[in-house]
């Protein structure tokens, strides 16, 4: 015999994405609008800047810490820390603890807030930590890539990487809020600017042929960095993965299939056996060709669809090689889909495509068809073959 009490509430979640130009110019009430609108009162702000950031906008804690006087009561501003900026800040717990550190030190409470302004690396990692304080303290995400402005400020995840493996350990917590401000752009690295653009083509290569066009005609403005081209991009980007996490079924993942992560098996692997010298966004592009050659393979998909899908990342200037060294690497990059697997649990689910704009899940892979897949993506980019014979 047994007693049961069964418990049973749901939890709403809602949370805005603003976009604006010049958040700390003291004109812009945007911010102060956003905090006055959970208490009227002056409410304790911890800033973490991603290191990157603060070098390319010296004047930026300055401006924050005049914005904040401006608007005292509302702006309870206690300090500014600089933190590692990218993914060296995810491998290992040491700048966790710098957060954690500060959350105690500038005793932040649950009616308080962080705010972080970084890459995807940084918002990850001190989202983290934000949401492991007292079990979660609010955050707020100000994202300065166009990857963590499309893509990975705008989801309900943050992580670091443990046991050698990507996002290993972390948190579903969504944000209070997310404001991606235009300006951060102008000062990112050529490679910055093109990486983000990856996981814009791969919402629309599993979701919407219309936005794989617009990208498609506007790969040249956007390797050019023209502005506009490359708001739509985000907007359109961030609105889908939004959408998706609200309304795919799973926001916080229990199933075995997760679309968002197409191409993203070789990518995380990738980016660990390359010692994290190539960008998420960068390892993105390979994985999602790679796929897609490994779909066109199986007969998936069209050769005029896989030389289009090539093309438009070239044209917009991702280097596609696969960059391994052996055939022990190459054991390595498939170690990756087990990983895959792992991570999410349950059946092995990868998403590739079977057209343009149209996902299509397996749940197997051949090894040696992906093999000749890696070797048909390293000849487009004029990489050395692999001999797998060896
Ligand atoms: N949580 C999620 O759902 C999710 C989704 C996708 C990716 N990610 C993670 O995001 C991370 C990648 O983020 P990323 O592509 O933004 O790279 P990144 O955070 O590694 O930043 C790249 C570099 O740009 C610098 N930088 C940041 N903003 C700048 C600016 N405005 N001007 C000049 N330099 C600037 C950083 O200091 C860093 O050196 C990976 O760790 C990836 O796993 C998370
Ligand atoms: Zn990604």
């Amino acid at each position: 015999m047994f007693k049961t009490i069964e418990q049973s509430f749901q939890v709403s979640y809602r949370y805005k994405l603003f976009f604006t130009e010049g958040l700390f110019q003291v004109e812009n009430h945007l911010f102060r609008d956003l905090i006055r609108s959970y208490k009227d009162e002056p409410v304790k702000l911890l800033f973490v800047i991603d290191s990157g950031v603060a070098e390319a906008h010296p004047s930026l804690k300055e401006e924050i810490s005049t914005y904040c006087e401006k608007y005292a009561t509302n702006l309870s501003h206690t300090q500014n820390i600089i933190v590692q900026g990218g993914e060296a800040c995810k491998n290992g717990e040491e700048h966790v603890n710098q957060v954690l550190d500060a959350i105690n030190d500038y005793a932040i409470c649950r009616h308080s807030f962080v705010v972080v302004i970084g890459g995807g690396a940084v918002i990850d990692m001190a989202g983290y930590a934000a949401a492991i304080a007292h079990r979660g303290v609010k955050l707020i995400r100000i994202p300065t890539t166009v990857l963590s402005q499309n893509d990975s400020a705008v989801g309900v995840k943050n992580s670091i990487n443990f046991f050698g493996k990507k996002n290993f350990v972390g948190t579903f917590a969504p944000p209070y809020a997310i404001i991606n401000d235009t300006l951060f752009l102008k000062t990112l690295e050529h490679r910055d600017w093109i990486s983000g653009i990856s996981e814009a083509l791969k919402v629309a290569l599993i979701k919407d042929l219309d936005f794989f066009k617009f990208v498609e005609k506007n790969a040249l403005k956007l390797s050019k960095r023209d502005m506009e081209a490359m708001q739509y991009t985000i907007y359109r980007c961030a609105e889908m993965h939004m959408h998706h996490i609200a309304q795919g079924g799973d926001p916080f993942e229990s199933g075995s299939s997760r679309p968002l992560d197409f191409g993203h098996w070789a990518a995380h692997k990738l980016e660990h056996l390359t010692n994290y010298k190539i960008r998420h966004g960068e390892a993105v592009a390979k994985g999602i060709v790679l796929d897609v050659a490994y779909a066109h393979l199986t007969g998936l998909i069209t050769e005029q669809d896989f030389n289009r899908v090539v093309s438009v990342f070239q044209n917009i200037g991702f280097d596609l090689s696969f960059p391994l060294d052996s055939d022990q690497e190459v054991s390595q990059l498939l170690k990756g889909i087990e990983e895959f697997r792992e991570h999410l649990g349950g059946k092995l689910t990868i998403t590739l495509i079977s057209a343009i704009g149209v996902k299509h899940d397996v749940h197997e892979i051949d090894e040696d068809l992906m093999k000749e897949a890696l070797n048909l993506v390293n000849e487009i980019s004029n990489l050395k073959q692999f001999n797998f014979a060896n």
